[in-house]
């Protein structure tokens, strides 16, 4: 099925229906972060090859905004289906990319088979509204407002290495639902998963031009596509680094952004600890802490944190240290230059007097799970996000310490607060600075209809189907004056 993508491992980028190899034949060649196998190579584009790809793309939106909404819908599920099907093939690669282990990624694809199908349904009922101008003071029974929702036009999507299939999809379905054209430019580890994704969707009937690829590295080709004037909307996911590099440069363009995190935990003294201590681990260490939404601190409160630390270490002794294709929890990083800054962020708390309870051994890019206690506001691994399988213990005396270090982040993404007492638990998360807290559960975008957003240096605007469906179209107003008569 996804015979066309490449040729001799030469993978190539979807233009204007066709898989088409960069004009200038420069390429980027693609290694497994666990053992350095070559992938294959994809195209490096270049700014004159971005400005025709960009120029299909927006060519072919306007039929495809003609398109019935019921037809666009169908050809989103039939891209489901082949998803679905090819589970197995994509999650093999996408593992192998990313270092991702092999049940996840075979569950990711699954998983944003499913996002797209829901995004179908979603698309089907939006419907717009009509409004009176009696509703306002002092207006006569003599106008009607009627509001339908439109769509942008050009969507550039931009996703991160680590969910390479999720995170595009995320983006592409409510777009193109809501009657844009895309152009995805997918991470450069994890390229060739992107592009199977794009595969999907081709082979599904998707119209010639109506979602292109761009393949290149960010570095390198970023800037000029973000300040693009072809560009209607930026729907970009990756660090808060890039994110506000992108918002200072792109001008006018609207723009939705998800970046990093340094969600907390807060722990009670009256918590469930066997529950805590499980969700703790699971958040703090899945795909090695490779999570926007992994647990990144935990802040305890005295009287429980020694019985706290002593079941999380328990736990991570337990964790398998791999690789992804045995279903490892902790796999080798993206690359070094991550593995490198987790170690720095581990120095430093030493450094500084944090109790090390395990961890602290690498292999190249492989870091063993890494837990520290007695971690203080003075160290890095307090504020920064390392991305990496590496969780610090901040000791609490009570709850308003926990919200004041939870709040004194740059970031906002999730928070979570354990404990049993509901009023506590209200209370904390009325008090938390981000987008979303769990009450007794680990910080999580899913179920990916629920609405996921991130505060200060976390993101701007709010993705989640109905909501990134609304962000990626907006409200056409038609007035019927009928005065007069
Ligand atoms: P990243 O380095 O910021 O890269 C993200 C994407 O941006 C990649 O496709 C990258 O391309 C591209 N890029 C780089 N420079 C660019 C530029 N100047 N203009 C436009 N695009 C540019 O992030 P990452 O390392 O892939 O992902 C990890 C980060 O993403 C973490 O901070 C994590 O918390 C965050 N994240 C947030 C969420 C969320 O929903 N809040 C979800 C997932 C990840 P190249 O790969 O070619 O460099
Ligand atoms: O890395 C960021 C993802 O959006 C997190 O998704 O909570 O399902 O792992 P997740």
């Amino acid at each position: 099925m996804f015979e066309q993508l490449s040729q001799n491992s030469s993978y190539r980028n979807l233009y204007q229906g066709q898989w088409a190899d960069g004009v200038h034949g420069d390429t980027i060649s693609v290694k497994a972060p666990a053992d350095g196998k070559f992938l294959g190579t994809i195209p490096s584009l270049h700014k004159d090859e971005i400005d025709a790809y960009l120029r299909s793309a927006r060519d072919a939106q306007k039929s495809w905004a003609d398109m019935p909404v019921n037809e666009r819908a169908r050809i989103l599920r039939k891209t489901a289906d082949i998803l679905d099907a090819g589970a197995k093939e994509i999650g093999g690669i996408l593992s192998d990319e990313i270092s991702k282990g092999l049940s996840s990624a075979i569950g990711e694809v699954h998983r944003t088979a499913d996002f797209i199908r829901f995004t179908a349904d979603q698309g089907e009922l939006v419907e717009g509204r009509s409004i009176g101008s009696e509703n306002f003071p002092h207006f006569k029974k003599d106008k009607i407002s009627v509001v339908t929702r439109v769509p942008l036009g050009l969507v550039l999507a931009i996703s991160p290495f680590n969910y390479p299939i999720n995170l595009a999809g995320s983006k592409i379905a409510p777009a193109l639902i809501a009657g844009n054209s895309v152009v995805l430019k997918p991470p450069t580890s994890g390229a060739i998963s992107g592009l199977y994704l794009a595969a999907a969707f081709q082979e599904a009937g998707l119209p010639a031009g109506v979602l292109t690829t761009v393949t290149g590295r960010g570095s390198e080709i970023g800037d000029y596509l973000v300040t693009h004037p072809l560009v209607d909307f930026i729907n970009f996911t990756g660090s808060s680094a890039v994110g506000k590099h992108i918002a200072e440069i792109a001008g006018m363009v609207p723009l939705m952004m998800e970046l990093g995190g340094k969600d907390a935990a807060i722990i009670l003294e009256d918590a469930d600890l066997e529950l805590a201590a499980k969700l703790i681990v699971s958040g703090a260490y899945g795909y090695s802490g490779q999570r926007c939404t992994a647990v990144k601190r935990v802040l305890a409160e005295e009287p429980i944190a020694d019985e706290l630390a002593a079941n999380v270490l328990e736990r991570v002794k337990k964790l398998h240290v791999g690789q992804p294709k045995e279903n490892a929890d902790i796999t080798p990083l993206i690359n070094t230059h991550a593995a490198d800054y987790v170690q720095e962020l581990i120095d430093d708390a030493l450094q500084k007097g944090a109790k090390l309870l395990t961890g602290n051994k690498r292999n190249g890019n492989l870091l063993a799970p890494t837990l520290f206690d007695y971690v203080t506001a003075d160290m890095r691994l307090a504020w920064e996000e390392p991305f990496g399988p590496v969780l610090p213990i901040i000791r609490i005396r009570n709850a308003e310490e926990g919200i004041e270090l939870s709040n004194r982040s740059e970031y906002g993404l999730q928070g979570a607060v354990f404990t049993r007492d509901i009023n506590k638990a209200f209370y904390v998360a009325s008090r938390l600075d981000v987008g979303t807290v769990q009450i007794n559960g680990k910080p999580e975008r899913g179920p990916d209809h629920f609405p996921f957003l991130g505060v200060k240096s976390s993101g701007m605007g709010t993705q989640g189907i109905r909501y990134s469906i609304e962000a990626m179209s907006r409200p056409k107003v038609t007035v019927i004056n009928f005065q007069g008569i």
